[in-house]
């Protein structure tokens, strides 16, 4: 098959894009060119799939309808007061809208709460990637000190039998021995994660849909792959895939204004606090973009409280780069059409089994 000479440039073009990481020529954007961008797009991205099952977590609907009343559940967290859903919340898009989270007894964790959508997709957890998946993320948030603040699995699984959880568990797992237990408690909860995928209009623009996005936001597109952006977030999360350095043309506090964490003994160092390796420090997980726009403030301690400041700091500290205002304002309209709705099942607040007498 011999492709069409168009196909042929397009092609070629983004090749050497990725193997050079340079600045791409674009089109001028008239008549057919919707066509060259959106090829060119299909290159570097990917629309989300339509469910993120796993063989060894099988997304059966008691599975996730128990690990969605876990996650609404706070009365297992050590003060009783904190469920994934406080800095995981509809209203917020899956974030909690703070600069940093409040874990148990008021403690103010170092980071700020991603949006918890598409996070299954990602390569791994946590913005140093200390947790593999969803349901590590899941199982390791009960007894950390910050988060739910418990002593031991035992006292978990003490107290989801006090609150009537076991015949959840049990018609959730069935053939468990002991189905009220804390792996199951992460699976089920990974489980309900892995169904709150946000397709977006960007999704349907991939897929064909040159209406999808409006002029504004197509001519960001074009940008932000031509900027250099995609270099780093790319994928059907756009990001989320790999780590980078956050800081590269110089120190990110000198632009962001973050201050340094007492958890961190000094600024955060990313990756470097969980492998203890000096090649590691201040390299981040590049997050994902996908509802981006409706998760302020950003980056990893919400030091920075507007998408256009966001995406000029990025610019300046990742590419040595400076945007017009223009730009910027186009980069932000691409950015919103990766706003998904939120995910109907999230939103309804489940019933949970009623406190013991
Ligand atoms: C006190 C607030 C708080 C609670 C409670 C909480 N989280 Fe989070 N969550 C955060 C913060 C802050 C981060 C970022 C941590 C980091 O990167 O080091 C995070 C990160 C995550 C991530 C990784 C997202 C990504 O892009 O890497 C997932 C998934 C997640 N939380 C799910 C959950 C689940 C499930 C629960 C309940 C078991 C939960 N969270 C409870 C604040 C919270
Ligand atoms: C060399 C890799 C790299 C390049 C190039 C890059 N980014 Fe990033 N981006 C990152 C990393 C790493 C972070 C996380 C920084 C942190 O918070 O620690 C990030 C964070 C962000 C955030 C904040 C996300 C959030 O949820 O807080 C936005 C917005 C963003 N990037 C947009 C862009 C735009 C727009 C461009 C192009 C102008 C760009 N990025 C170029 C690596 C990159």
């Amino acid at each position: 098959m011999t492709l069409p000479k168009k196909w042929v440039w397009v092609a070629t073009v983004v090749c050497a894009a990725l193997v050079s990481g340079l600045t791409v020529p674009l089109p001028a954007l008239s008549g057919n060119d919707d066509k060259a961008l959106i090829s060119q797009a299909n290159a570097l991205f990917k629309p989300l799939p339509a469910s993120d099952a796993l063989e060894r977590n099988e997304l059966t609907p008691l599975r996730v309808a128990l690990g969605k009343a876990l996650f609404y559940e706070t009365r297992v967290s050590s003060d009783g007061r904190l469920g994934c859903v406080t800095c995981h919340n509809a209203a917020y898009h899956g974030a909690d809208a703070l600069a940093l989270s409040v874990g148990v007894h008021g403690k103010v964790l170092p980071r700020n709460a991603p949006t918890v959508f598409n996070t299954s997709l990602l390569v791994a957890q946590h913005y140093g990637g200390n947790r593999a998946t969803v349901e590590e993320q899941a199982y390791k948030a009960l007894l950390s000190p910050l988060a739910y603040g418990n002593t031991s699995n035992e006292q978990v699984e003490a107290k989801l039998t006090k609150l009537g959880y076991a015949p959840l568990f049990k018609a959730a797992y069935p053939t468990d021995a002991k189905p009220v237990s804390v792996d199951n408690w992460s699976k089920a909860i990974g489980a309900f994660e892995r169904t709150l995928l946000t397709p977006a209009p960007f999704d349907r623009f991939l897929k064909g849909d040159a209406q999808a996005l409006s002029a504004s936001a197509k001519l960001g597109l074009a940008k932000f792959i031509s900027t250099g952006c995609a270099g780093c977030h790319s994928g059907a999360t756009v990001g989320g895939q790999t780590y980078q350095k956050f800081g590269i043309t110089q120190d990110y506090w000198q632009v962001t204004g973050s201050t340094p964490k007492d958890a961190f003994k000094g600024y955060d160092k990313g990756r470097f606090h969980d492998t203890k390796n000096e090649a590691d420090a201040f390299i981040f997980k590049v997050p994902q973009l996908r509802n981006v726009a409706v998760t302020a403030p950003f980056f990893h301690d919400g030091s920075v409280e507007t998408l256009p400041q966001a995406v000029k700091v990025m610019a300046q500290l990742q590419l040595g780069k400076q945007l017009s205002d223009e730009d910027v304002s186009q980069i932000v309209s691409f950015l919103e059409s990766l706003t998904g709705d939120i995910p109907p099942d999230f939103a309804q607040v489940p019933r949970l089994p009623a406190a013991p007498n």
